[in-house]
């Protein structure tokens, strides 16, 4: 897939998750072979006001890999700022955020709430265009609509391409929808129709496995699939599909033991660059990720929420996981073992 200048060898790329896609999640699953990631949304506002808090969370991915920043506003200079300092630290495109449903977000008209706006939102994407090197391409990702009385997905996304916009994401729910329901394939398939070829148009929802993959792709002609909270540990799915959309045999599932070292990669990755009172909270929910599905994983997540220091989960998380190797693959469901 091909966005503007940038290349994407696989077409599946990793969905913007505010308080999940960090750099240490982002680079899990980079190197297990998703197509591109995307920095959670972050504030033009805040960006620009220099607040520290979101400024440390516009992180570049590691060893040169390209990467997008995603933000979102509603004022020209803050947007104008934000994707010059998203350009600053490297990313290859910047994406303009223009589906969070968060009543904190959308009180202030941004997020999905620029769907009700569309001669505001592609006017921000000439803001954000104008206000990047012509080589980085400005993309978009929104909604079916702001509520059912007013699904707009194709027409606002063919306003935002007019405006110059070069990737299309649609998340096939409304705005009043949040996240219950299910991600309507059909307003995602008629976006694709409506926009021009050569413009991809990604597909997003409910994408948790190889089926699911399928299922998008065919059923919407996307050009594309985004993965969200399917990806909560599970970066394999990457790897799976990457396999087989390359001509490769399917890998299947990971075994316990490729489980472990990726949480272990995942938990390291986190000492490394989430230093600070946050890091122990990061590491609850990586367990919490790691381990669904798992035998008594009810108990351990229960468990790490009483420990109080980082390391205190970390010897637990191990515990807990030298005790699923000893018991082997009885009873721990899904999950082979290598041997
Ligand atoms: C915890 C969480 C945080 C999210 N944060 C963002 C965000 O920062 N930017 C964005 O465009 N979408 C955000 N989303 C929406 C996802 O990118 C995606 O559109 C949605 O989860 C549907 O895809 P999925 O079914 O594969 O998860 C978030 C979703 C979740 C669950």
């Amino acid at each position: 897939m091909e966005i503007g200048p940038i290349k994407v060898d696989t077409p599946v790329l990793l969905a913007p998750m505010a308080a999940v896609t960090d750099l240490p999640f982002r680079t899990i699953c980079e190197e297990f072979g998703v197509g591109i990631t995307v920095t959670e949304f972050l504030s033009a506002h805040a960006l620009h006001a220099g607040a520290k808090k979101t400024v440390d969370k516009l992180t570049p991915s590691l060893n040169g890999r390209q990467f997008g920043v995603q933000i979102f506003g509603r004022e020209d200079d803050a947007m104008t700022h934000a994707a010059k300092m998203a350009v600053d630290i490297g990313a290859c495109l910047v994406d303009i955020n223009m589906g969070c449903p968060a009543k904190r977000v959308t009180a202030g008209a941004c997020g999905s709430a620029l769907m009700r706006e569309p001669e505001l939102a592609a006017h921000l994407v000439k803001v954000v265009i104008n206000a990047v090197p012509s080589h980085i391409p400005v993309t978009v990702k929104h909604r079916a609509g702001w509520d059912m009385q007013s699904i707009n997905s194709p027409e606002f996304a063919c306003a935002m391409v007019e405006a110059g916009a070069k990737m299309i994401t649609v998340h096939g729910r409304t705005r009043s929808q949040g996240y219950s329901g299910v991600a309507d394939l059909e307003i995602i398939r008629k976006t694709r129709e409506a926009v021009p070829k050569h413009i991809p148009v990604v597909g997003n929802g409910d994408v948790v496995d190889v089926d699911g993959y399928f299922r998008m792709m065919e059923h919407t002609g996307a050009d594309a699939v985004m993965i969200g909270r399917g990806a909560r540990g599970n970066p394999w799915l990457f790897h799976r599909l990457k396999q087989i959309i390359d001509g490769n045999d399917d890998p299947g599932e990971p075994t316990l033991e490729e489980r472990i070292n990726v949480f272990k990669r995942h938990i390291d990755l986190m000492a490394e660059h989430k230093a600070g009172p946050r890091l122990i909270h990061e590491i609850r929910k990586a367990c919490a990720w790691y381990a669904r599905g798992l035998h008594g994983c009810n108990t351990f997540r229960q468990k790490v929420w009483q420990l109080e220091t980082a390391e205190e989960v970390v010897e637990c998380a191990k515990e807990y996981f030298d005790w699923l190797l000893k018991k082997g693959s009885r009873g721990i469901p899904n999950i082979p073992t290598a041997a």
